[in-house]
């Protein structure tokens, strides 16, 4: 695989960053994850709008201009021969070279690192088809969700919570209602009426939520955005939950619960087909 690191397309073995880059010492480090479908990158401005905001919200220099890193991103998907599948995007705070909870000169330049992850089945995964199986756990992250930084942990020991659970992965829940998924937006769907969690520094603002959101809109359904609790979801009459890296991914059970009748309802299935078809 070929990757990107600060200026430099480089076979992956050969890609370097300092031990020292706040990114490695003390997560200081944002991402995007873009997907690919038929070789085309999906909603990559929102990406970037976003990314900026990260860095903005941080006080982190941009590492180079929008159309450069739409650049880097065509000719990654490009030199890996990427059909489907996702490009990650890292940009760390760098480093002068020693551990300081205090930043670095503002002039420090900002590590920036790419890479392509092939998925050959990313629009007809099975567990699409399947429906996911949820547990719910506390939500115990920080309260800068709307940051997208790498401090991951906790969403990871969530979807491990989940494994051993023997489902696919968790929604957290903090003061009574859902937040959000361990790396997706939540909803349910009650009545033909789609809820979800309305946008705040809780929560990620997920680019393929603003995307699904707009398209159920337009496609004459019903939304609310409101704080639900989790016994709402799981006496809902289907769930789902939307992402990048797996658009809009069906939800059949909630903590032991079977929603419906235990296959995909047919809101998601609907808005997963519409988003498959404009991204396409
Ligand atoms: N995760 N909420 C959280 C906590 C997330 O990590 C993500 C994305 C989302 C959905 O956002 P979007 O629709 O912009 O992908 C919501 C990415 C895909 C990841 O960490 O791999």
């Amino acid at each position: 695989r070929t990757v990107y690191v600060n200026g430099e397309y480089l076979p992956e073995t050969e890609a370097k960053v300092s031990i020292f880059d706040r990114g490695f010492l003390m997560a200081d480090a944002v991402y995007e994850v873009t997907s690919v479908l038929d070789g085309k990158l999906i909603d990559f401005d929102g990406h970037a709008v976003r990314l900026k905001r990260s860095l903005d919200e941080l006080e982190m220099a941009e590492p180079c201009s929008q159309q450069e890193l739409l650049e880097i991103h065509r000719k990654l998907v490009d030199l890996n021969g990427i059909v489907a599948g996702l490009v990650y995007l890292q940009v760390t705070r760098g480093s002068d070279g020693d551990r300081d909870f205090v930043f670095p000169a503002a002039d420090t330049p900002p590590s920036l690192v790419l890479f392509t992850q092939s998925k050959p089945s990313l629009a007809d995964s099975p567990e699409s088809k399947r429906g996911a199986k949820i547990i719910s756990i506390e939500d115990i992250r920080w309260g800068r969700r709307d940051i997208k930084t790498v401090q991951l942990l906790y969403p990871s020991m969530g979807k491990m919570m989940a494994k051993k659970a023997g489902c696919d992965d968790a929604w957290m829940i903090e003061d009574g209602y859902v937040t959000e998924g361990t790396s997706n937006n939540a909803y349910f769907v009650k009545n033909g009426k789609i809820v979800t969690r309305p946008l705040s520094n809780d929560i990620l603002h997920g680019i393929t939520r603003k995307a699904v959101l707009r398209l159920a809109q337009e496609a004459q359904m019903e939304v609310e955005e409101r704080l639900f609790t989790i016994d709402e979801a799981k006496t809902a009459d289907e769930a789902f939950t939307t992402s990048a890296s797996a658009f809009v991914m069906p939800v059949v059970e909630i903590d032991g619960a079977t929603l419906g009748d235990g296959t995909p309802g047919p809101i998601a299935r609907r808005l997963r087909e519409i988003y498959l078809d404009e991204a396409r």
